[in-house]
């Protein structure tokens, strides 16, 4: 078996290659290397290409023998897609698109995409449940469900299956800190808080603590980036096994506040994180954490890492890499 894996360099993408290896299946990473990291694919094999190529992504799949895709390659900065929604919408949307098509001309038909809770933005009621109405607030949300409904049509119209994962909140690095994220232009709150405890950074700003929360300061859901990745292989399994197409939430089903990270990362690392408290971010939710029950229905699968497991590995992934790869 033969696996193809769009966006294989990156932070989620590399740790999970590693471990689709490890299964025994053969792999083959398709990433531009805009965003990710030469480095972080190893010594897997590896083709430097846009997904939008679609005679590339043919030729690779007939070449490899490629029997599934899982499907990373994307941008993901929300914020930066609300300030040029055209760049968001031609890579992700278009470029899934033409990936999908030269997918199924190569007869390629099974599919794990990585989603995004991003499609619920606020949600009514937490837990969120799969069926809770989609309520895109920002364009990178938006490509994301559009290339859902994209793969539903091929699911309804031609021999295509896929797995749509929503993520909730990646965090952590690799067990043995090899691979991990890229810190130094990700504005989400496990890196700025490492930032703080390892003086790399000033104080952390946390936004707001006025929320409707136990604590007053947001909550999420944070999954640890190798849980992450045993659920796309959980995925790729049960399409295999001839499983039908599905959209799951992929989360621990547990909320954590601002202040639970800090004083958890206070506690494992033995750092203080200097903090202050600032006004809200545009647009953040008081809470979104996932109910994960369908995914443990359907695959059998739930996440094994304890939040100290996120925050220990975090740390000792930017203590000794704090430029990233670069480092
Ligand atoms: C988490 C909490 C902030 C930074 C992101 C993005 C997107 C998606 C999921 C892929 C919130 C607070 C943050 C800081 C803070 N990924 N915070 N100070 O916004 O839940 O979602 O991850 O699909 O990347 O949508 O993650 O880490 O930005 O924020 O107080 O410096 O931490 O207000 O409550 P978010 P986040």
């Amino acid at each position: 078996m033969t696996t193809l894996i769009t966006g294989g360099a990156g932070y989620i993408g590399s740790i999970t290659t590693r471990l689709i290896r490890s299964t025994g299946r053969a792999v083959v990473v398709l990433d531009t290397l805009e965003n990710g990291h030469r480095t972080a694919v190893g010594d897997a094999p590896f083709v430097q290409g846009d997904v939008a190529d679609t005679e590339l992504v043919e030729r690779i799949c007939k070449e490899h023998g490629v029997d599934e895709v899982v499907h990373f390659a994307a941008y993901k900065a929300v914020g930066e897609s609300m300030e040029n929604p055209s760049k968001y919408f031609q890579n992700n949307v278009t470029g899934s698109q033409k990936l999908f098509d030269a997918l199924h001309r190569a007869g390629v038909e099974r599919v794990v995409f990585s989603s995004t809770a991003g499609v619920y933005g606020t949600p009514d009621t937490v837990p969120v449940r799969e069926d809770a109405e989609p309520r895109c607030e920002s364009v990178y949300a938006e490509t994301k469900l559009m290339i859902e409904k994209t793969l539903s049509w091929y699911s309804r119209t031609t021999s295509m299956r896929h797995v749509c994962l929503r993520y909730f909140n990646a965090a952590g690095a690799s067990s043995d800190a090899t691979l991990g994220e890229d810190w130094r232009f990700s504005q989400n709150l496990i890196p700025h808080v490492m930032k703080a405890a390892m003086g790399h950074a000033p104080a952390l700003k946390v936004f707001g603590n006025d929320f409707p929360t136990p604590d007053g300061t947001g909550v999420r859901d944070y999954i640890h980036v190798e849980d992450l990745a045993s659920a796309h292989v959980a995925a790729l399994d049960h399409l295999a096994g001839k499983g039908a197409s599905i959209t799951c939430n992929v989360g621990t089903g547990f909320g954590t506040s601002v202040m639970d990270i800090i004083n958890t990362t206070e506690q494992v690392t033995g750092q203080k994180v200097p903090y202050e408290i600032v006004g809200r971010r545009a647009g953040d939710p008081a809470a979104c954490y996932a109910d994960p029950s369908l995914i443990t229905k359907t695959f059998g699968w739930s996440p094994t890492r304890s939040l100290e497991d996120i925050i220990a590995t975090a740390y000792a992934w930017h203590s000794t890499h704090p430029a990233g790869h670069d480092s």
